[in-house]
């Protein structure tokens, strides 16, 4: 799929990861939706007529209806369901409304908003929806259980909606995204590290991880892993579940 003059939708593309995504689409020549729960005064050197912001809260169901009344809707290429939440600590810690929160953002509100974008992603000649999980949806550590129970539900979600669009002109792309410096990522520690040595995680910058993700969107990948020790992790998890626990819960400390 060629992002040249393509349409892209990005949901939380206000910062992190979202925004890099949107510079990235934009510097690639796309149209560029730009969707965020506040667009009240927000502007960046880059912007042009490419660019449109639109109003999107993904914890909210009414809100997902009011946002797909905007008939530019019709004219996207490639939907990237980005925003999400985190939750951690272990579950006594977790509050509930944090929970709900996070699961209506991550899941729910992907999968609503990507059922109201088919029928419109259908209709145009080649489409893609492109759904950030995470190394969580596949590595299950200690005090991760809500939000890698969110990120799974994304990667089994997109595998079977990939299935179930065989023979159409959609594709799916899973993100089994890595580490990546933003303010989620700086979030980690103080949510984990009373019980979990998380001193070991690495990043990429959010600029270089765009970079990467346009790439596989241009060469039609289904699932985008990550490199380095990372995907060695995830083998491990995939291939060797009870080794991977073994591992993970050493560093684990109740
Ligand atoms: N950073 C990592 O290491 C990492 C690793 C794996 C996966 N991911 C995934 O990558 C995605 C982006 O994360 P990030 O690292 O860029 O985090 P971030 O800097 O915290 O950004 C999160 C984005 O999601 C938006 N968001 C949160 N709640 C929302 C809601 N109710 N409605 C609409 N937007 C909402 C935020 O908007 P507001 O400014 O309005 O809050 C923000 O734009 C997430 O799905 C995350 O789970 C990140």
């Amino acid at each position: 799929m060629i992002v040249q003059d393509k349409c892209v939708l990005i949901t939380g593309s206000n910062r992190g990861i979202g925004l890099a995504f949107a510079k990235q689409a934009h510097r690639l020549g796309a149209r560029v939706i730009m969707a965020m729960r506040n667009t009240d005064g927000f502007t960046q050197d880059w912007f042009d007529e490419r660019v449109q912001l639109i109003e999107l809260d993904m914890g909210s169901s009414e809100s997902i209806e009011r946002f797909m009344q905007n008939s530019v809707l019709a004219e996207v290429d490639i939907l990237i369901n980005n925003a999400g939440q985190l939750t951690g600590g272990i579950l006594e810690d977790q509050k509930v409304t944090d929970i709900y929160s996070m699961f209506q953002v991550n899941l729910v509100g992907l999968i609503h908003l990507t059922k109201l974008m088919l029928p419109l992603l259908e209709q145009r000649p080649k489409a893609m929806i492109v759904n950030n999980s995470s190394v969580s949806g596949i590595m299950h550590l200690p005090c991760t259980t809500t939000y890698t129970a969110a990120k799974t539900g994304v990667v089994a979600f997109s595998s079977s909606l990939r299935q179930d669009l065989k023979g159409t002109n959609v594709k799916v792309l899973t993100l089994i995204t890595p580490g990546v410096k933003t303010r989620m990522f700086d979030e980690i520690a103080p949510k984990y590290s009373k019980h979990m040595d998380v001193s070991s995680l690495s990043t990429i910058s959010p600029e270089d991880y765009s970079v990467r993700v346009f790439k596989a969107i241009e060469k039609n990948q289904s699932v985008l892993l990550p490199t380095g020790a990372e995907r060695v992790g995830v083998f491990v998890a995939q291939h060797f579940p009870q080794l991977f626990e073994k591992l993970a819960s050493a560093r684990f400390k109740r």
